[in-house]
């Protein structure tokens, strides 16, 4: 069912209200809302669906716990989302509660079908229901007992309930994929679904007995049963669209499905991937063109917990760095897809880099030396030399590979497309010197130099205006733009300010942050000084810490007394970048981590490492690691290792050890 390129539909997954807004919440919502205003700017029409997920026990137990209503309970919960995203920027178009009636009665009316066509039916569950991800787990998915996506513990559940015949559509999805090849992004992680897909699909359990949990939708013809989350929460897609499993679904439904975008975390891919598409081939409809998985933020090189969590609360962010720096930081700082860390002294650095040095200071430069020589105005062009003409290609090369990178989703690579350009026009200042050309009296040349500068900082606010909307206006202010002139077609030819124009005094419009706010640095000292959340048990002799480096370095004192060695000694260790593809538990060691690591080589390294204590294994697949390749493999507890992690902490693995760029897997470290 093709649907017209001008429209676009984005999503993002719709949050639980019983957290507070945290940073990942704020990362997808904001990378959505940038490529839909980027869409928008481009003259597509554009649907930003975002909301809340708002039924299950986690929220039914939180509401008892106060004493009131669940619905009262998500009533208040849900303005804290509200409120971020207003202050965030975030334009969406509509906001779903799973909680509202349109939203109810296209469940309902999803399960009467799927019933009517036989793809529902009754039977013992039997297995373990882990209510921090309201997820039902088989004896098998368990790690240590406990649920494997969240660490918490389990319960065992023996009851009726009803079953989605999800196996009869596992062929479908198989099919599905293999024709489009893009449905799943980035590749990893379609490689994570293919590799579910190999096995054997099971039926999807979708309800509870409203007696036990009573806080989903009621089925329609048996309200003793309830339906939630990953059935429920899956179809705010549609619902929010219009759609009628049973009737005219509307027009919002026939302009935007499918989706061109679902936005979710890494975690939630499975239930996207293979319980939406499925639900969705039973309704006969075609999954989204493309579902993209981000990776998950680590906090200054720890895993989020509550009190690191408070260090880079959103509003916390928003309040003492402002809304839009951290929006470009955030696409800027990692690769879409990649997980990254979030450290206040990066943001620092890389704002103050980006914005404050390279565009401001080309602004800058280029405003006050127009406003000392060429009387505060707008210089005219020169006949074009050989430099205005690179600088012309290279603004035209910009322009294209900003759009397709942000179109990808791929911002780092648009703003490193863009950042060339900017980088290119401070060097331009520095070659064609406008205080010589000034001296000498070349005011032609010099009026065409400054023009140049100004209009490359016209292209950078114009293609700026989904990030940094605000900034971007103030940008054109300091060029004397009137409201509306940063249109996209044609922005790349540096010749579309109005010559003669004056030009505002110069303003900062990317102030440099000095030193960390006063409240993040008492915030950071306290989450540092905490102890670790779980210590790490001794470890038994026999068992040498794999991604520890050895004792004597992890401390200074220690270092001193390590006997000093020879540059030749050094380079027999062999150090390569590696990506993680897969981490699970030690089955047999409680502080140990199994991971498939690609370092270049055409099959993945097997290592293990001691780090349990402190890494999730969920939040490290997919990171960049530094790998030492070259030691003899040896056992550790019974599971061979082929290498070794470098790792920060000694014994408290305090954070592992990662290259600044991401690199292909298997580059040299030295
Ligand atoms: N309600 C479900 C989603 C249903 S969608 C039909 C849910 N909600 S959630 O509140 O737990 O939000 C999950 C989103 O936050 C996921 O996309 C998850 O990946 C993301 N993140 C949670 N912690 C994160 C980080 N530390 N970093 C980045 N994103 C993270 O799941």
């Amino acid at each position: 069912m093709p649907r017209s390129h001008d429209s676009y539909y984005v999503t993002t997954p719709i949050y639980y209200v019983n957290d507070k807004p945290h940073l990942g919440h704020a990362y997808t919502t904001i990378a959505a809302d940038v490529v839909a205003r980027w869409h928008r700017l481009n003259g597509r029409r554009v649907h930003f669906l975002t909301g809340v997920d708002e039924h299950g026990q986690k929220v039914l137990e939180a509401a008892g716990r106060r004493g009131i209503s669940p619905q009262d309970h998500v009533d208040a919960m849900v303005a804290p989302y509200q409120a971020l995203w207003q202050r965030l920027g975030i334009a969406y178009d509509d906001f779903i509660r799973t909680t509202e009636a349109r939203h109810v009665a296209v469940v309902q009316a999803a399960l009467q079908r799927l019933k009517d066509q036989g793809d529902l039916y009754e039977a013992v569950y039997e297995g373990w229901y882990s209510t921090a991800a309201e997820r039902f787990w088989t004896e098998k998915d368990l790690v240590d007992g406990k649920c494997p996506d969240t660490g918490q513990p389990v319960e065992w559940v023996q009851e009726k309930n009803w079953f989605f015949r999800m196996s009869r559509y596992a062929d479908q999805l198989r099919l599905f994929m293999a024709e489009h090849p893009d449905f799943v992004q980035p590749e990893s992680r379609r490689n994570e679904v293919l590799g579910y897909l190999k096995k054997d699909v099971a039926d999807l359990c979708i309800s509870r007995p409203a007696a036990r949990m009573s806080w989903g939708v009621p089925f329609p013809w048996d309200a003793t049963f309830v339906t939630y989350v990953w059935f429920d929460a899956l179809l705010n897609y549609v619902s929010a669209l219009g759609y009628r499993p049973d009737g005219d679904s509307g027009p919002l439904f026939a302009d935007f499905w499918p989706a061109d975008h679902h936005l979710v975390g890494k975690d939630i891919l499975t239930t996207h991937a293979v319980y939406w598409s499925t639900m969705l081939f039973a309704l006969g409809l075609s999954p989204a063109r493309c579902l993209y998985a981000h990776g998950w933020w680590t906090v200054e090189g720890q895993k989020m917990s509550k009190s690191l969590g408070n260090v880079v609360d959103p509003n916390l962010l928003v309040d003492e760095y402002g809304a839009e720096p951290l929006r470009y930081f955030v696409l800027r700082e990692i690769p879409f897809g990649y997980d990254g860390d979030f450290s206040h002294r990066a943001f620092m650095e890389r704002t103050n880099a980006d914005l404050s040095n390279d565009l401001g200071n080309l602004l800058h430069r280029a405003s006050s030396m127009s406003e000392k020589w060429l009387q505060g105005r707008v210089g005219a062009l020169d006949e074009p030399r050989e430099a205005d003409r690179a600088l012309q290609a290279l603004a035209d090369r910009a322009v294209a590979t900003y759009g397709r990178e942000l179109e990808a989703l791929q911002f780092h690579k648009a703003f490193e497309a863009l950042w060339e350009l900017v980088r290119a026009g401070n060097k331009y200042i520095d070659t064609e010197q406008p205080w010589a050309l000034n001296r000498q009296g070349d005011t032609a040349r010099l009026a065409g130099v400054l023009r140049r500068c100004l209009e490359i900082v016209r292209v950078a606010a114009t293609l700026l205006q989904p990030v940094m909307p605000a900034k971007a206006r103030q940008l054109a202010d300091q060029l004397a733009l009137p409201a509306g002139a940063l249109a996209l077609p044609g922005c790349a030819r540096l010749e579309l300010l109005t010559e003669g124009a004056t030009l505002p005094s110069p303003s900062p419009v990317f102030p440099r942050l000095e030193e960390l706010p006063a409240r993040v640095q008492a915030l950071l000292q306290a989450a540092t000084a905490a102890p670790p959340a779980a210590p790490a048990p001794p470890a038994p002799a026999k068992e040498t810490p794999v991604s520890t480096p050895t004792p004597a370095a992890s401390t200074p004192a220690a270092a001193e007394e390590t006997p000093l060695i020879s540059i030749d000694d050094f380079s027999k260790v062999q150090l390569r970048t590696g990506r993680i593809l897969e981490a699970t538990r030690h089955p047999d060691a409680d502080r140990l981590l199994v991971f498939k690591v690609d370092v270049g080589e055409s099959v993945p390294r097997q290592i293990v490492a001691g780090i349990a204590s402190r890494f999730d294994p969920a939040v490290l697949v997919g990171q960049q690691v530094v790998v030492v390749a070259n030691l003899k493999p040896v056992k550790l507890r019974g599971v061979e290792s082929q290498g070794m992690l470098l790792a920060a902490g000694g014994k408290d693995v305090r954070g592992l050890v990662s290259v600044s760029e991401p690199l292909p897997p298997g580059t040299i470290v030295r």
